[in-house]
């Protein structure tokens, strides 16, 4: 059985304190900060690039989860590793050699992770399952917090889990867009793990108990099979 992790997304904290808001959900349970990176290219909307992900890198020892919405991964692997990546997710559909981008994370002493968005099937990843510490399942279009979860990224989720399984591997699987603890349990009774938060956490009154109630929702759910 796979633990389940909230991994808030800072795209929706108060950029202008960003250290401020990265601590307050980490000291608030996370074990995981999920980080945006968009290049305009990939996805209609530029967000923020390796730098910012080293100028709060010493604020904490939590795993820094990377999310590469770049049309050219590849060219960038060293940048976010050396920035403090823990775990670097780039997209089955940019233009990068997949093969060789995996190797080049694994080489930089990260976890490699490979995302699909909503329109891509499950099976896209299944050649690289036994790379992979992750696979990152879109529940919205990516380029946009705020957005709301698609319904029907089940079955999705559940057909990566039961080869995941049939496999015997160890893989993570996140979901990412417009989760809260409702979905969170649908996308964990489905076989999701890990579960990215950007408004229901940073936009939340208390964000640790918004943490907590994600949480809860998907032990509640664990995997039916
Ligand atoms: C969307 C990003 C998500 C997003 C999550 O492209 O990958 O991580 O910021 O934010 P919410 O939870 O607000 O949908
Ligand atoms: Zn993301």
């Amino acid at each position: 059985m796979h633990k389940n992790i909230v991994s808030p997304s800072v795209l929706a904290c108060d950029f202008s304190r960003l250290g401020e808001e990265a601590s307050k959900v980490l000291e608030g349970g996370a074990e995981y900060l999920h980080l945006d990176v968009m290049d305009g290219c990939f996805v209609p909307n530029i967000s923020f690039g390796a730098c910012v992900i080293s100028s709060i890198r010493p604020l904490s020892s939590a795993v820094f989860d990377v999310h590469l919405m770049i049309e050219n991964p590849l060219d960038y692997i060293e940048d976010f590793a050396k920035a403090g990546a823990d775990i670097i997710t780039f997209h089955v559909e940019s233009s990068s050699p997949v093969d060789e981008t995996i190797a080049k994370i694994a080489a930089c002493g990260c976890k490699p992770c490979l995302s699909i968005k909503p329109a891509t099937p499950a099976d896209a990843v299944f050649p690289y399952l036994d790379k992979l510490s992750m696979v990152l399942v879109m529940t919205v279009e990516p380029g946009f917090g705020g957005q709301k979860y698609m319904e029907g990224t089940e079955p999705k989720i559940t057909a990566l889990r039961r080869e995941i399984e049939k496999r015997g591997l160890d893989v993570d699987i996140e979901v990412d867009g417009g989760i809260n603890p409702l979905n969170a349990a649908r996308s964990s009774l489905a076989g999701a793990n890990i579960f990215v938060a950007g408004s229901a956490v940073f936009k939340a009154e208390n964000p640790s108990s918004a943490i907590s109630e994600i949480l809860g929702a998907a032990d509640a759910h664990p995997f039916a099979g």
